[in-house]
């Protein structure tokens, strides 16, 4: 067995033990341990949240005064009472309508796990994969706090330094991240962009 199977197994092991959706919830554990990102109280905003592992974890830091909402294309099955559940498209029109409304407001982070269904074809996942981040940004500009944080994943590829430079033009402070539940091989990333900032003014 390869270590990055090794690896994938254990996390697997371990989110069936400790009750996670997925291995996935370890990677928001690790990046929580070391930059703080969510705190009680929290509005949080979770894209391509299904099965739901970051979803509990972010349920679980937010607490009882806080709210996360949980959106993917498949349906996410949670009994937390902190989570309201949305089964949508991030490119469909009326997102940023349905969030505004289950949150009631804007969210102080926003964390983005989104992935396409692999086709094989490694250009193409890359391509879709980046589209999707950069659709997590332009939604961030209506539903971010000013000053909130952003936690998303990103495919490594010729393109990832488009969204590299957008990250640094709209938040503060941007780092990068490789949980080690992660796998070892993959070619993912995960940055969290700190300190959004308020948006330019409209030129004309
Ligand atoms: C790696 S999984 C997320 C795992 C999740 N963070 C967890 O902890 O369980 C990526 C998710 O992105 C979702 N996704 C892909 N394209 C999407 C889209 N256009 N709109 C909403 N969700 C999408 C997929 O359905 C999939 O559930």
């Amino acid at each position: 067995m390869r270590l990055s199977e090794a690896r994938r197994d254990l996390y697997r092991r371990l989110a069936r033990e400790q009750g996670y959706k997925s291995r996935a919830a370890f990677k928001l554990i690790e990046a929580d341990e070391r930059y703080d990102i969510i705190r009680p109280g929290y509005k949080v905003i979770d894209f391509g949240a299904a099965p739901g592992g970051w979803t509990q974890v972010a349920a679980e830091l937010a607490g009882p005064g806080g709210l996360v909402v949980a959106l993917d294309i498949s349906t996410i099955r949670l009994k937390e009472k902190n989570v309201v559940t949305l089964k949508l498209d991030v490119h469909d029109p009326s997102v940023v309508e349905k969030i505004g409304k289950a949150i009631g407001g804007k969210a102080d982070v926003i964390l983005s796990d989104l992935a396409p269904s692999v086709t094989g074809v490694w250009e193409l996942d890359q391509t879709k994969q980046i589209d999707l981040t950069l659709r997590v940004l332009d939604l961030a500009a209506s539903l971010l706090k000013e000053d909130g944080a952003v936690f998303c994943k990103l495919f490594e590829a010729e393109r990832s330094q488009e969204v590299r430079d957008e990250f640094k033009r709209r938040f503060r402070s941007v780092r990068v991240v490789k949980p080690a539940a992660s796998r070892n091989a993959s070619s993912e990333l995960y940055y969290y962009c700190e300190g959004l900032k308020p948006a330019a003014p409209q030129q004309g």
